[in-house]
């Protein structure tokens, strides 16, 4: 058994030691529990392979859910002991303060997708200041509930910034400077999110098909996404759409530190993105992942392909029976427990 750690503060290496110890042994006291009963904890307990290398019981996928019932264990929240292999994403949607209800949606959307083995996907809702007094109770009472929302330092904007604010604050706020004390920082991974992406609040992610697609891809200098223009598949040339692209995490520490991106950040989020790689010669690994990707099948474009099972992104579901077709297609209710509470034909 290999436990891969990192310990940023030495000088707890006392503490620390006692809690990798204690959590090994609640890991090793699921395993057992496990061989005993053959019991599937893949959902309510990413606990990965018991027998195995791959031992992660970091917070599971589904981000929007973390607190409710399911996560009966406190250990969860806090046991941070990541796998060589484990993956770390981090799906910023940007939207704006005010749509509730498309928040909502989204929440159930991916807190009911399986979670990926071997991953963590955090899905968070980005948007800039607050400006009406009612959003200050909404939104506070959502962190409270949900605590999947980043509130940047602008003022509402699409194609003026917003995007190089996302990127270029991430590295501040997953640092974790300035907050020395807890156990739960001392096993933290390095880095917080091994990719970021920028994601469109009319894209629906397919979560385990998203870290297949990525785990043969390299960990640093990628760029990956849908190609701009649509006929295109040649990742080298233009930009990845707006719908969902995503980096590794240096080149979001990159977007921070250049000078480059700060110099241009009027004109179509996606195509000024692809442009501060261009002129900064990174992104030197890409990865095309068209036809994974694509805009909702109708009305047919060169940008449009029919669902098929092998999709990580659809995009423009611009309304609701867009949506429904969608998650009926991908059969995003199949796991709904029998109950005696309800019947649904
Ligand atoms: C458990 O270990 C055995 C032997 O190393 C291996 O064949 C098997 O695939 C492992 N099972 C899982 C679930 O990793
Ligand atoms: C879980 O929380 C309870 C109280 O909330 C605490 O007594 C217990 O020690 C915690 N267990 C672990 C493993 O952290
Ligand atoms: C989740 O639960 C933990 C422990 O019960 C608590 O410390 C944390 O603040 C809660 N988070 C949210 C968003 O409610
Ligand atoms: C956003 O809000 C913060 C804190 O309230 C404030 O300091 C900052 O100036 C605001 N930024 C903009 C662009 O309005
Ligand atoms: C955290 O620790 C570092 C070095 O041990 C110290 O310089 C810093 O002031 C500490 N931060 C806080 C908030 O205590
Ligand atoms: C650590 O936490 C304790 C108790 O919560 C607090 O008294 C102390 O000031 C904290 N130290 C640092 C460096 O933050
Ligand atoms: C949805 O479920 C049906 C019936 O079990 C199956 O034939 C189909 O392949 C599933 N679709 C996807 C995308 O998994």
């Amino acid at each position: 058994m290999k436990l891969v750690t990192k310990a940023p503060y030495s000088r707890h290496g006392q503490h620390h030691r006692r809690f990798i110890l204690s959590s090994i042994a609640f890991i090793l006291f699921f395993c057992l529990l496990a061989s005993i009963n053959e019991v599937q904890f893949d959902h309510l307990l990413n606990l990965g392979h018991c027998n195995g290398s791959i031992i992660s019981t970091t917070t599971t996928t589904n981000a929007a859910i973390t607190n409710s019932s399911s996560s009966s264990s406190n250990a969860t929240n806090t046991v941070a002991v990541a796998a060589d292999d484990e993956i770390r994403i981090l799906i910023g949607i940007l939207t704006l303060p005010d749509q509730y209800p498309r928040r909502h949606f989204l929440r159930m959307v991916y807190g009911t997708q399986p979670a990926p083995k071997g991953a963590k996907i955090d899905v968070k809702f980005v948007f800039c200041n607050l400006t009406k007094e009612d959003q200050t109770i909404l939104v506070a009472l959502e962190i409270m509930r949900f605590d999947d929302i980043i509130i940047l330092n602008c003022k509402e904007n699409m194609n003026n910034g917003k995007t190089f604010t996302y990127f270029s604050t991430l590295p501040d706020i997953f640092s974790d400077n300035g907050n020395n004390n807890s156990s739960q920082l001392e096993a933290k991974p390095w880095p917080p999110y091994h990719y970021v992406m920028k994601g469109d609040d009319d894209s629906y992610f397919r979560l385990g098909n998203l870290v297949s697609s990525l785990r043969p891809l390299p960990r640093d200098d990628l760029y990956y996404g849908y190609v701009i223009p649509c006929p295109s598949m040649d990742p080298f040339v233009e930009y990845m759409s707006g719908m969902g692209y995503l980096v590794s995490w240096d080149i979001v520490e990159w977007i921070k530190e250049s000078e480059i991106p700060r110099n241009h950040l009027d004109g179509p989020e996606d195509k000024v993105f692809g442009s501060w790689l261009k002129e900064g010669r990174r992104g030197r690994n890409r990865h095309n992942a068209k036809w994974s990707m694509y805009n909702f099948p109708v009305p047919p474009s060169g940008c449009t392909h029919e669902f098929w099972p092998d999709t990580i992104a659809v995009h423009l579901l611009k309304n609701q029976p867009k949506w429904i077709e969608t998650l009926k297609y991908f059969n995003a209710t199949k796991d709904l427990k029998p109950s005696k509470l309800y019947h649904i034909p």
